[in-house]
């Protein structure tokens, strides 16, 4: 039987992946976190020292890139890297780096394997319009730019990172630009998702109201 796929885009900081975790552990569904996945290649490439130009050894270092989503925590080939690839240095690189239509190509792959045996919950930025465009349920997050920095703030400083305001919307910002106006898979909402502002939502109401949607009882 087909699996069920519930996409979640949106830019950085709407809530999207707290309320995917949250979404999915109420539905005994697969949370996959699709940016920790580009997260995790440029950790890798950084910790390699890969030059941009090295394309056949970034495409090799993405598809032997072994990947396991663990509840909270997320290891490459083996390691816990769930704090690293929350670091500034990754976070300001990924843009970067998932722009690359060959790192994408091979990663959507293994988006796809991971939803072939289980129900998924899954968020980023092109679930819904590229990697799963017949998902049963898709939604699209927005919020207002100084809300999701204050977000933003919050989750590095439960990593143990501390920065500015203005510094993080200054980078939230590049960062939307970047993911929305790249060539491939920009960041856009799928003609039939439902779009949902959180601007003004406690992640109980965004789950709640997501919950709803997904398990019918707002058919
Ligand atoms: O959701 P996040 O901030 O962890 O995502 C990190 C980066 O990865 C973000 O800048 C865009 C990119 N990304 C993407 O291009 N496609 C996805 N499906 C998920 C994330």
């Amino acid at each position: 039987m087909d699996k069920i796929i519930v996409a979640i885009d949106g830019p950085s900081g709407t809530g999207k992946s707290t309320s995917a975790r949250i979404l999915a552990d109420k539905l005994n569904y697969l949370y996959i976190d699709s940016g920790a996945m580009y997260r995790a290649i440029t950790f890798e490439l950084q910790k390699r020292n890969l030059k941009s130009n090295d394309l056949k050894s970034i495409i090799d270092v993405t598809k032997s890139a072994n990947m396991k989503f663990d509840g909270e925590e997320f290891f490459l080939n083996g390691k816990n890297v769930t704090k690293e690839i929350r670091s500034l240095e990754v976070t300001n690189n990924v843009s970067k780096v998932s722009a690359v239509k060959e790192i994408r190509k091979i990663l959507v792959d293994k988006q796809r394997e991971f939803a072939k045996e289980n129900n998924v919950v899954m968020d980023g930025r092109d679930i819904g319009t590229v990697v799963f465009p017949d998902a049963k349920f898709k939604f699209y997050l927005v919020c207002d730019l100084k809300v999701r920095a204050a977000r933003r703030r919050q989750d590095f400083m439960d990593h143990g990172f501390k920065f500015p305001i203005e510094k993080i919307m200054a980078e939230l910002k590049k960062r939307d630009k970047i993911d929305s106006t790249r060539k491939e898979s920009p960041l856009r909402k799928a003609k039939d998702a439902i779009e949902v502002d959180t601007t003004n939502m406690i992640i109980e109401e965004q789950v709640n109201y997501l919950f709803r949607i997904v398990s019918g009882l707002d058919l």
